[in-house]
């Protein structure tokens, strides 16, 4: 069959399956910054095509406020705090921090009502979350679990972030694809090329998935595991765990654990990395992005850590780069085309349908 004729009019939307075009999930808590990001200054940050003003009140706790004045639009941020409050450099109308208007000054009387919304925002260890959920209220229950960001529980950590000139979605499949790593970052994370033709398996559990392959061999000499240790390894017997787990639409993590079969008793034994990564949506087609690699040995070694950061901001340019060219494609290039799918796109592919049926959970109509 000419190939003309297989193809239809509309881009990419493989049946089921979300992707570039499907709209934002919203009730979710999305990583909104660092810690260290927010201060007594009023700071902006677009989250699923809403624009947010954030900062800390005096007594150093977090807020967030829907960042448009109410009365004719105009940037909180670009105003200015008065105690804990905001006040709109335009008019000098007056919000408190749950979003209330509480001086017009223009008028001797304000009615004291919500005008702007107010989101809730939590920090935890390194990280500020942010429920961008249809209802104002966020259960913290449900932000993810980052336990293994946190120094006094063991794990020692290297981190930066970039911001991303594509869809989230474009991310979120780039993250869940280990398949490209021998590739795209063959001068980086040095992944035998056999690595994308192994084996993985899938398992799971509600909406997370989790992807793993076994390396036996060459795996302790990637990129992202220590020079020195490898050397250690090389004549070793070891198991590896090569994958990564997708969280939510705004989280995964990837794994890579090596043990060692033949530790000596006073040798450690399992030598575990995560590499967490978290995508929050700006518009649709930017977003935010954060980048972790967090491990339970030589936590003290600091050099390393330097290394590893600088290891994965080289790397990770590389993926930037290339969702910069997919979105690029994507809003250029209106030629009809039909996506074909390799067997390695296996994770993806189940990622793409969990985040296809919380679309559809979130945007049903009712009957
Ligand atoms: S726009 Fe803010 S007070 Fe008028
Ligand atoms: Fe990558």
């Amino acid at each position: 069959m000419n190939i003309q004729m297989k193809l239809d009019s509309k881009p990419r939307n493989q049946s089921g399956l979300a992707d570039l075009n499907s709209p934002f999930l919203h009730n979710f808590w999305y990583v909104a910054g660092y810690a260290e990001d927010f201060t007594r200054e009023l700071h902006e940050k677009t989250f699923l095509n809403q624009s947010v003003v954030i900062y800390r009140t005096e007594a150093g706790d977090l807020v967030a406020l829907q960042n448009r004045c109410a009365h004719r639009s105009f940037p909180l941020s670009e105003s200015w705090l008065e105690g804990d409050d905001i006040r709109c450099k335009y008019h000098d109308a007056k919000y408190n921090p749950d979003g209330e208007l509480i001086d017009i000054p223009c008028q001797t009387k304000c009615p004291k009502v919500q005008a702007i919304r107010k989101y809730p925002i939590k920090e935890i260890g390194p990280l500020v979350w942010i429920w961008m959920g249809v209802s104002d209220v966020g259960d913290e229950n449900e932000i993810p679990d980052t336990s293994w960001l946190n120094k006094s529980a063991g794990w020692e950590f290297a981190t930066s972030s970039y911001h991303i000139e594509g869809n989230y979605m474009l991310m979120m499949e780039n993250l869940m694809d280990l398949m490209h790593i021998p590739f795209l970052h063959q001068d980086t994370f040095n992944f035998p090329r056999s690595y994308a033709q192994m084996e993985f398996e899938i398992e799971t559990e509600g909406d997370e998935i989790t992807y793993l392959r076994f390396p036996t061999e060459q795996y302790h000499r990637n990129g992202l595991f220590p020079d020195y240790l490898a050397d250690e390894f090389e004549d070793r017997n070891y198991q590896g765990k090569s994958g990564g787990r997708f969280i939510h639409p705004g989280m995964m993590y990837g794994i890579q654990e090596l043990r060692l079969k033949d530790a000596k008793e006073d040798e450690r034994e399992e030598y575990i990395a995560r590499i967490p990564h978290f995508v929050t949506p700006e518009t649709e087609t930017t977003c935010h992005y954060w980048f972790f690699y967090t491990r339970n040995f030589a936590q003290d070694d600091s050099a390393l850590t330097e290394k590893l950061k600088k290891t994965l901001e080289i790397g990770f340019a590389e993926d930037k780069e290339a969702i910069y060219w997919l979105q690029k494609m994507q809003i250029c290039d209106k030629t009809p085309y039909q996506e074909i799918n390799f067997a390695a796109d296996k994770s993806t592919i189940l990622m793409r349908k969990v985040i296809q049926k919380l679309v559809d959970e979130e945007y049903q109509t009712p009957d």
